[in-house]
């Protein structure tokens, strides 16, 4: 599925109804170059994948300003249409106090949930005045999104383990809203689980949906064992669903994506090529001719870039002939620098990189170029372009984009995908060379061997990962949660203030609905799809 497919399917959906999106991180924000404001968009998974969502299906995105020029954009209702040239859909943005983001975002969202969720030995900090904190900015996200669906049916697709809280707060105020909500991060087993303190309030929040997702399998199982054995609900294993307050909640996966189409075509943009020669002027004239290895992360504990430069260092110590004939780069975004645990790590990979390029380098050449900065969209589809191979060693990730984007970039169709078993992304890219990030010496077997890899084998492997990617695209992730809830939940019982009932879609009350539904998206998907590649036509994919 594509994007204007995807938008059509939504829309007819109801043609009344709102589609609402609530995040924590907002998709743009604003800061002032030199004399003008201009928009950026964020370090985020969550980010890359959602835009493109919002811009299909259009609608209005409610996320916490929090950059300096935010607010100089803004109508009097804090308001922004976006993108700034072919402004698609509504960003609301949302203020907190100091204390506000203190204890919500940097206490309970990354000092509690984030290291609890991900298991990397990274101790879970919890405070009571910081869920007191947590609570009432989950209110206040609750009555922005009501202020924003007024009276009309809608359907609000809260994301990830900031808003907890939102949907039950949603579902008490207005019963008929349709909630979906998508767990970004992994789901613990229910022992990792039960040592947070409100652990029975965030799983009543959760249970506010109508349908909530995960990335995988797994996480959705984790989940309902965590609801099993520790609150009054009713678990039904044969649906994969939880019955609280008579109303019922489906677990489900799917599997988070990217714009596969939109990175091909932006890979061979001029913008691109540009940021490529600018990294190769910055690693200078040793690193041209050797191999490349990239890395493009968050400075953040779970990424395992330590681990990963352990590996690059022993690679190096056990094969000296590389030396010179290799380059690391690592893009690196600043990450959470609130936070002591954010702080540190960048500290142990500043000293890392310093004694590698110490024990290996020479005067001619660098083996490690850590480029600390917020690189853009562009320049890292550019560094991807570059690489002959990409490091991703997370230690535990729900998903990973970096692992798809990559992919997706790579319209040439070689590079090679080195990938932590630990990520979802490697449930499904299963010819990258899967390692264990925690085992040093494998990752320097998998970097030599990713190397070595002949051109043939890179090339069939990288065309079996597109296929999959391309497959399993962002659209289709869309298309997978918004018919899941049309198969679950009925449409057409919204609240319209002028008393009219919402135009139901064209599957509802049939008998098989689902039937409906593929035959109306195969005949949207056809015209639409026809219509976008024929406008993309002259400047053509790369
Ligand atoms: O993907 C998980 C996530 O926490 C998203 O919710 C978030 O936008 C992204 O990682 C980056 O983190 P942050 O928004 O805290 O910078």
């Amino acid at each position: 599925m594509e994007a204007a497919a995807l938008g059509h399917f939504v829309s007819g959906l109801d043609k009344a109804t709102k589609v609402i999106i609530a995040s924590n991180r907002q998709p743009w924000f604003h800061e002032r170059v030199a004399e003008r404001i201009r928009a950026f968009r964020p370090a985020s998974g969550l980010v890359t994948a959602l835009e493109p969502i919002i811009e299909a299906v259009g609608g209005t995105w409610i996320a916490h300003g929090s950059a300096p020029a935010d607010r100089l954009v803004v109508d009097r209702k804090n308001r922004v249409r976006l993108p700034e040239d072919n402004p698609r859909f509504t960003l609301r943005r949302l203020w907190l106090t100091p204390k506000e983001e203190e204890g919500y975002y940097n206490g309970i969202s990354n000092r509690a949930l984030w290291p609890l969720c991900h298991l990397v030995y990274t101790k879970p900090r919890f405070s009571r005045s910081d869920w007191e904190t947590y609570r009432d900015v989950n209110r206040r996200f609750s009555d922005a999104v009501l202020e924003e669906a007024g009276n009309s049916p809608a359907i609000v697709f809260t994301q990830d383990f900031h808003l907890a809280l939102l949907p039950r707060f949603l579902r008490e105020a207005r019963p008929d809203l349709k909630l979906i909500q998508f767990w970004h991060i992994p789901w613990p087993n229910r022992e990792a689980f039960r040592i947070f303190p409100w652990s029975g309030e965030i799983l009543d929040g959760l249970l506010g949906n109508d349908l909530l997702g995960f990335h995988i399998q797994n996480h959705c199982n984790n989940f309902l064992d965590t609801v099993d054995k520790s609150m009054e609900a009713k678990v039904d294993y044969e649906n994969f669903s939880v019955w609280r307050g008579g109303r019922p909640t489906f677990i489900r996966p799917f599997p988070i994506s990217v714009d596969f189409r939109q990175i091909g075509i932006d890979a061979g943009l001029e913008t691109v090529q540009a940021k490529k020669e600018g990294f190769l002027a910055q690693l200078g004239p040793s690193a041209a001719g050797t191999k490349i290895c990239v890395g493009a992360d968050r400075v953040d504990y779970t990424k395992g870039i330590p681990e990963r430069l352990r590996g690059f260092d022993l690679l190096l110590r056990r094969n000296p002939d590389l030396k010179g004939k290799v380059t690391l780069m690592q893009l690196a975004a600043p990450s959470r620098t609130q936070i002591e645990e954010y702080r540190s790590i960048n500290d142990e990979i500043e000293g890392l990189v310093e004694e590698i390029n110490r024990r290996h380098g020479s005067e001619a050449w660098r083996p490690v170029h850590f480029l600390r900065a917020n690189h853009d969209y562009h320049a890292v589809i550019a560094a991807y372009r570059m690489a002959d191979v990409v490091l991703v060693t997370s230690l535990h990730d729900g998903m990973n984009l970096v692992a798809k984007e990559f992919i997706a970039a790579r319209t040439d169709g070689d590079g090679v995908l080195l990938l932590s078993q630990y990520t979802g992304a490697a449930r499904e890219l299963t010819d990258a060379l899967l390692v264990n990030p925690y085992d040093t010496d494998q990752l320097a077997d998998a970097m030599l061997q990713a190397f070595r890899m002949p051109e043939e084998e890179r090339r069939q492997r990288m065309a079996r990962m597109r296929a999959q990617v391309e497959k399993n695209n962002i659209y289709e992730w869309g298309r997978k949660i918004f018919e899941e809830l049309l198969r679950r939940v009925s449409f057409g019982k919204g609240r319209d203030a002028a008393g009219k009932s919402p135009r139901p879609h064209p599957a509802a009350g049939r008998k098989h609905p689902y039937l409906a539904v593929v035959k109306y998206l195969t005949y949207r998907c056809s015209s639409a799809i026809l219509g976008k590649v024929n406008s993309r036509l002259p400047g053509g994919p790369a």
